[in-house]
């Protein structure tokens, strides 16, 4: 690892050095084991209702506080956990359920939108793959050591592709959570119970766990760029022939000649007589994107018919936001076919809320004695710098870092929406944080603008808050605009189905109800999942109860069956 990317973190930590990081750390394990036994008795003794929520075990009511000790310690002394080199092969003989497989870069001509960042370079990326042996409906790769993915991907087993049309294997694409900092996709890793579930469980024919770069190895947007690489070599080893083929060949049965240039003449046709009749900026613009977006949907949508599998993006916390970010990148770039849903437990969807300059930081996520999630935001703000890196700190409210931030659903859908959950939690505020609140609702958040023609979704420039009592609306802003949609897009239009699995006792409550919230507001079809009583990421916690988590897996995987 890269020393000077450690130090960037860690060099404000007050526990990051040594020796006091040893002592610290060995001081609150220490602690943390005695505090144990406390636990055990404190919580065996006194009446359920003493417990954090009444329905816990006792084994819970230790794993919640064990667990949220050793996060305070690992944010304060910066220590991460169960990381893996990501340019490190794994032996498979060493693998026991998995292979070890390299999925090559993305291929140049896919390296558009917000991943092509000439300051961080693709590399091929390891991935997991369950189960060990491929299945006989997967198709080879021509992936050695200098193989490249072309287009020829797998064509050598064409044959077999099309002879098993009938059965479309669903293949996973697995991001694990950690904060961006910690965990691997590894086996081993605890993270990887939710892969080994789901394939023990028979929901997927395949499952790609990926090896992304974590903040401690490459800044934003690392981690886009290598889930995209690993989600295009699936989509191109699963593409049929005749996709590659274009003219020649059979065609996939709806259009039988490829829609090339003449197909969009006549939306072009009706445009330029808009543009012609109608003297007004929005009216224009919003033809454009119409003409826009259907050129996309044509060929997006020849490449989806064209593509023999179903692939479902799967992530738990970090993992889940990063999920979000690919499929917001397939859908803004419109390059590559749409995944076919997104399973998402936890996700994390404001890590804004982290920075001092964002004023719901001043509102503390709820649920403080029921999670074993911390809400410190000095060392988390600091992660999240390292995790931007080069990229300026406004990146932060973008909405392929922070979906659900205040920011972001301000500036789509107005201030109503985004204070709808938010007002809920101002009353558990002391005064000093409720007139601070006071100061900085008094000042616009994000600087809205006023698209005429309902064409939202473009917000311009981000400073500090006191910075926007006089919005940025200068041309300059909206050349790199830090919250926009391409073509006038909303934000989770066109969005695949998604199935978010959730706590009622986890800190990410909020956040997470904003999102489901704003994708269903735009037409995105989500099941959710409330698991009761549950803390974060309950899927992945060793220690809980197994019959809530078979509950909830059972009904993730109704919802995956029709997907
Ligand atoms: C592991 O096995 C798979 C196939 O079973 C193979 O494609 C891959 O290259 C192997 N990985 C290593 C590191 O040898
Ligand atoms: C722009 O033109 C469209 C179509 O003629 C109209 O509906 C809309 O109200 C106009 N907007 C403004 C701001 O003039």
């Amino acid at each position: 690892m890269p020393p000077q990317r450690r130090q960037t973190y860690q060099a404000a930590m007050p526990y990051a050095k040594e020796p006091l990081k040893s002592i610290y750390v060995g001081q609150r394990l220490f602690t943390s084991l005695v505090m144990c036994i406390w636990w055990a008795l404190y919580y065996g003794l006194l009446p359920r209702s003493y417990r954090p929520r009444p329905s816990w075990t006792i084994k819970c009511c230790i794993s919640v506080n064990f667990m949220r000790r050793i996060y305070r310690v690992t944010e304060l002394a910066g220590v991460t956990w169960g990381t893996r080199n990501p340019d490190q092969e794994c032996d498979n003989k060493s693998l026991k359920y998995t292979r070890f497989e390299w999925v090559d870069p993305l291929p140049e001509d896919l390296r558009t939108g917000i991943i092509a960042d000439p300051q961080v370079p693709f590399r091929r990326v390891g991935c997991f793959v369950w189960p060990k042996e491929r299945p006989k409906i997967i198709p080879t790769c021509v992936n050695g050591e200098n193989g490249q993915i072309d287009s020829q991907d797998g064509l050598e087993d064409g044959g077999d592709i099309e002879a098993t049309a009938g059965e479309v294997p669903l293949i996973g694409i697995f991001l694990h959570g950690g904060g961006y900092c910690h965990m691997s996709a590894h086996e081993t890793s605890s993270t990887s119970k939710i892969p080994a579930r789901l394939m023990k469980d028979k929901a997927f024919t395949e499952i790609h766990a990926v090896e992304y770069r974590l903040l401690q190895h490459a800044p934003f947007p690392a981690a886009v760029q290598d889930a995209a690489a690993v989600y295009a070599h699936i989509v191109r080893r699963h593409q049929r022939r005749s996709a590659k083929g274009s003219s020649s060949g059979r065609s996939s049965g709806k259009t039988a000649t490829a829609p090339e240039e003449e197909d969009y003449e006549k939306p072009q046709f009706d445009a330029v007589i808009d543009y012609l009749s109608v003297d007004n900026e929005s009216y224009r613009e919003q033809a454009k994107n119409k003409r826009e977006n259907a050129k996309i949907h044509a060929r997006v949508s020849e490449a989806s018919a064209n593509l023999n599998c179903k692939i479902v993006l799967i992530g738990d916390s970090a993992g889940g936001n990063l999920v979000l970010a690919l499929a917001r990148w397939i859908r803004d770039e419109g390059v590559l076919p749409p995944p076919d849903g997104l399973l998402l437990l936890s996700p994390s969807c404001d890590p804004s809320h982290a920075f001092p300059e964002t004023p719901s930081s001043y509102i503390p996520r709820p649920h403080a004695d029921t999670d074993y999630l911390v809400d410190t935001p000095e060392p988390r703000a600091l992660l999240q710098r390292t995790f931007l890196g080069h990229n300026p700190v406004e990146t932060m409210h973008s909405p392929y870092v922070s979906p659900a931030s205040g920011r972001v659903l301000t500036a789509f859908y107005g201030d109503a929406f985004a204070a709808s959950v938010s007002d809920l939690t101002i009353a558990q505020l002391d005064d000093q944080q409720r007139q601070y609140l006071r100061t900085m609702s008094s000042v616009p958040a994000t600087p809205v603008p006023t698209t005429p023609g309902g064409g939202n979704g473009i917000a311009l420039v981000l400073g500090p808050p006191e910075a926007t009592s006089e919005p940025d609306r200068s041309p300059t802003s909206l050349q790199r605009p830090i919250i926009a949609s391409p073509r006038g897009l909303s934000l989770f239009t066109e969005f695949p189905k998604a199935c978010v699995v959730l706590g009622d006792a986890e800190r990410l409550e909020r956040e997470v109800t904003k999102l489901v919230g704003a994708m269903e507001r735009d037409g995105t079809e989500v099941h959710t999942i409330w698991v009761k009583d549950a803390p974060h990421d309950v899927l992945m916690m060793g220690w809980w109860d197994e019959k809530v988590r078979d509950a909830v897996w059972k009904q993730v995987e109704e919802w995956l069956a029709q997907v």
